[in-house]
């Protein structure tokens, strides 16, 4: 079944933020921001601005009415700057004016005194200074320590991974409208409408009942609209409050790309233990994760850095430490994987470096230490696993090895280009990790005509998740899917939300939904009983727009039906609150059961390197992966492509660049690329494997959103694989070849993303 959008989506007619028809007498706001990474504030000149062309207010930090903070877990975030600037791109004043562009040309007129100071940008220095955004957080399983003296082969190394800009199509943005009795209506383009409602709420000083949030659909999110979408809307709501207007603001390229913090960059060092039988023994490893200026959502992404620090693997002895650093860069946020990518990047480099030193395929040892059922992992949680299944299942229908001997033979006789294949397997958890997040609700009305109205807390951002929620709903009343409309994400329809994230949404208000729609058919099924002359609503259903008897179809149709029970004075409407159950977590102890369940999957990644110049070409991505249950494969297979594809573009040719005063170069399509259609795979190939197992989300199904994104972690490896190809018949004999050369480490370095210029310098270092 297609997705519900995908007409309105290709004929232009889906309404975003932008596209939203405005109000008479709106304002369009513009940013002042600072172009020092950090340094004191001494004073704003703004007079300029204020007497420029069509400029109604110059908004600066001491005329916000409630406080100036919009920090949700932890409140060090000023909306404005304040004393201090602690990142390039930090907004120090709002423009209003009648227009985008005069805004925008007065904004150019305020400057700012700013002392400069000496900014951190590594979060190793900022560690060494101390200075931390929370306490540092462990998870340990076994006694790593005893653990390493009985291993066979020890291996310390140091990864590095780079950030991800989340380069959604539709930019940040809010419209906010002053609405009676002092209240405001926000439109946002943001994954978390209560976020912004509690944001708004903060600098505004109102109540959350003054405030409402609608969000009709995303441009895409993937995390960035988590809770940075929540500055542009206070913004607007402050600047609303203060006019009495509506005001507007939506960012353009190059302000978002500089005003808004990205997937966090870490730097990790890791050891690993292994016995003779490749078993891993003993897992280390000391994650320091560039947090940027303010906490954001960098606690929970750090939590789960260590959840998935093991990825799919079982190891009996581990100790996992990890370090939120403060620096002077726009505060980092969530990211499709939510750190644990950055901790299954590590785990895999040091299954490369053992595999480069043993002398062995790195498949070998991925394969000898999946998890299997009963394992547990570092935080407690028994696993019920089918991360082996997914690997012999994606073996046997690909073939790994006839790959693998492709790619050696292809590598004997070309000597500039060299192919490298890797397996990725990838294990992720599937709720939020703060259990309390874990509910959703949702509300439907059915109408006397027999048309459908749902409204829910999930937000629709490309993913599909109305799609779900449709087909949930005509599911259970029996109808065809455009009898259901999925109505905007709104506060006052639907309160305390947590945000679209987590993959979790189709998973919690699918079951909402869900329930909702079986309480009011079950009031609908009693009241056809004696319609249809059966004994019990047990033996009615309903299928195909009719009632059905004993699965026999009775003349009486859902509109008549419900025409029937609306005059029976029957309640057609159902608010159903969903709260997975079974889940928990206690940082006390750092152990609990936090997953209602794990997606498991295999990928195999093929490339092939032009060894003179450094470029590369991904050949194939082909994954068995864990569906539970599709509810929608065009849907799921969609979510599977685009995940592989923004992976792969992370671990490649994606470079977040900060210069030494902590700008950001990278802060334009001109100089931050994405794959396109001639960098994505040749081929991606899914074959979908099918579990059942009780606890899963709304019709067996299993989360899809972020998954797929860690099976692009395998180009890293498959370039790397290439590469030492390469240098294997191109290093003298002398020095001893592969040995030598990752002695000194100059084969094996794990610095992702593997840029064609960083492709080049390991060639021929
Ligand atoms: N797919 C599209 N097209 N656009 C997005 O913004 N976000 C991803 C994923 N897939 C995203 C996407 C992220 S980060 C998450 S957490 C999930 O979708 C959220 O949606 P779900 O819970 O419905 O899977
Ligand atoms: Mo997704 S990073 O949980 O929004």
């Amino acid at each position: 079944m297609k997705n519900i959008d995908s007409k309105s989506h290709v004929r232009g007619e889906s309404v975003y933020l932008d596209d939203i028809p405005l109000v008479q007498g709106t304002l369009y706001a513009c940013v002042f921001d600072s172009q020092v990474a950090h340094g004191r504030l001494r004073s704003i000149r703004t007079a300029e601005a204020e007497t420029s062309d069509g400029v109604v207010r110059v908004i600066t930090s001491k005329d916000i009415v409630g406080e100036n903070q919009i920090g949700g877990i932890i409140p060090d975030e000023p909306l404005l700057a304040d004393g201090e600037v602690h990142f390039q791109g930090m907004p120090i004043a709002i423009v209003l004016a009648e227009s985008e562009e005069l805004a925008r040309r007065a904004a150019k007129k305020i400057s700012a005194d700013i002392e400069p100071l000496e900014p951190v940008l590594d979060p190793r220095v900022a560690a060494a200074n101390g200075d931390l955004i929370v306490p540092p957080k462990r998870f340990k399983l076994g006694d790593s320590d005893a653990a390493f003296e009985r291993c066979d082969h020890v291996f310390e190394g140091r990864a590095d991974v780079n950030g991800q800009e989340h380069l959604y199509i539709e930019t940040q943005g809010a419209y906010a409208l002053p609405t009676e009795h002092g209240g405001l209506r926000v439109y946002s383009s943001t994954q978390g409408p209560t976020a912004v409602q509690r944001a708004v709420c903060r600098v505004t000083g109102l109540a959350m009942h003054e405030v409402e949030v609608d969000v009709q659909r995303l441009g895409g999110g993937f995390g960035g609209k988590e809770d940075q979408a929540n500055a542009w809307a206070a913004i607007c709501a402050v600047g609303a409050q203060l006019t009495k207007r509506p005001v507007k603001y939506a960012l353009h390229r190059m302000e978002d790309m500089r005003m808004t913090g990205k997937r966090h960059p870490y730097s990790a060092d890791y050891r690993i233990g292994l016995d003779k039988e490749l078993k891993i023994f003993a897992y280390e490893a000391t994650f320091y994760q560039n947090a940027g200026a303010s906490a954001d959502l960098s606690p929970p992404v750090l939590e789960r850095t260590l959840f998935h620090c093991t990825n799919s693997y079982f190891v009996p002895n581990v100790t996992a430490t990890a370090y939120s650093c403060r620096t002077n860069l726009p505060p980092n946020t969530a990211f499709r994987g939510f750190g644990g990518p950055q901790g299954m990047f590590v785990i895999e480099s040091a299954i490369a470096h053992a595999a480069e030193k043993l002398g062995v395929n790195a498949a070998e040892i991925q394969k000898a230490n999946l998890i299997d059922n009963g394992d547990e992992f570092p935080y407690g949680q028994i696993a019920e696993s089918d991360a082996i299944t997914t690997w012999t299942q994606g073996d046997e229908k690909y073939h790994f090895a006839a790959l693998q001997h492709e790619t050696d033979a292809f590598n004997a006789a070309s000597k500039y280009f060299k192919k490298g294949v890797a397996m990725m397997p990838v294990c992720f958890g599937i709720s939020f990790t703060k259990t309390p997040m874990n509910q959703a609700r949702s509300l439907v009305h059915v109408y006397t005509d027999g048309s459908i109205a749902v409204s829910t807390g999930a937000v629709e951002m490309g993913q599909g998740v109305n799609t779900k929620i449709a087909q949930v709903a005509a599911e259970m009343f029996g109808l065809p899917i455009e009898k259901v409309r999925l109505h905007t994400t709104n506060t006052l329809r639907i309160a305390n939300t947590s945000p679209t994230a987590a993959s979790a949404a189709a998973d919690l208000n699918g079951k909402a939904t869900q329930m909702a729609c079986e309480s009011i058919r079950d009031r609908l099924l009693e009241i056809a009983v004696p319609l249809v002359e059966a004994e019990t609503a047990a033996d009615l259903s309903l299928k195909d727009g009719f009632v059905h008897r004993n699965g026999e179809r009775t003349s009486l149709d859902f509109n008549t039906l419900v025409m029937d029970a609306h005059l029976q004075r029957v309640n057609l409407s159902e608010h159903a609150h969903y709260a997975t159950p079974g889940i928990n977590f206690d940082w006390e102890t750092a152990r609990g059961h936090p997953f209602a369940y794990h997606v498991y999957g295999t990928a195999i990644v093929g490339v092939t390197v032009d060894c003179l110049r450094g470029r590369y070409e991904i050949d194939y991505v082909k994954c068995c992966h864990d569906f539970g249950s599709s509810m929608n494969t065009s849907v799921d297979y969609g979510q599977i492509e685009g995940g592989i594809v923004q992976g792969i573009g992370w671990m490649t040719i994606e470079e977040v660049f900060y210069d030494a005063e902590g700008r950001l170069r990278s802060n334009a399509l001109s100089t931050y690329k994405v794959p396109d259609i001639y960098s994505i795979p040749k081929e991606i190939a899914i074959l979908p494997l099918v579990t059942s197992r009780e606890n899963l989300a709304v019709f067996n199904s299993k989360a899809v959103g972020e998954p797929p994104l860690m099976y692009g972690i395998g180009a890293y490896f498959a370039i790397g694989n290439a590469i030492k190809a390469f240098r294997q018949e191109n290093s003298p004999p002398s020095e001893g070849g592969m040995a030598a050369a990752s002695a000194d480490g100059v084969v094996l370095s794990f610095d992702a993303p593997f840029t064609a210029e960083k492709v080049l310098m390991s060639l021929y270092k």
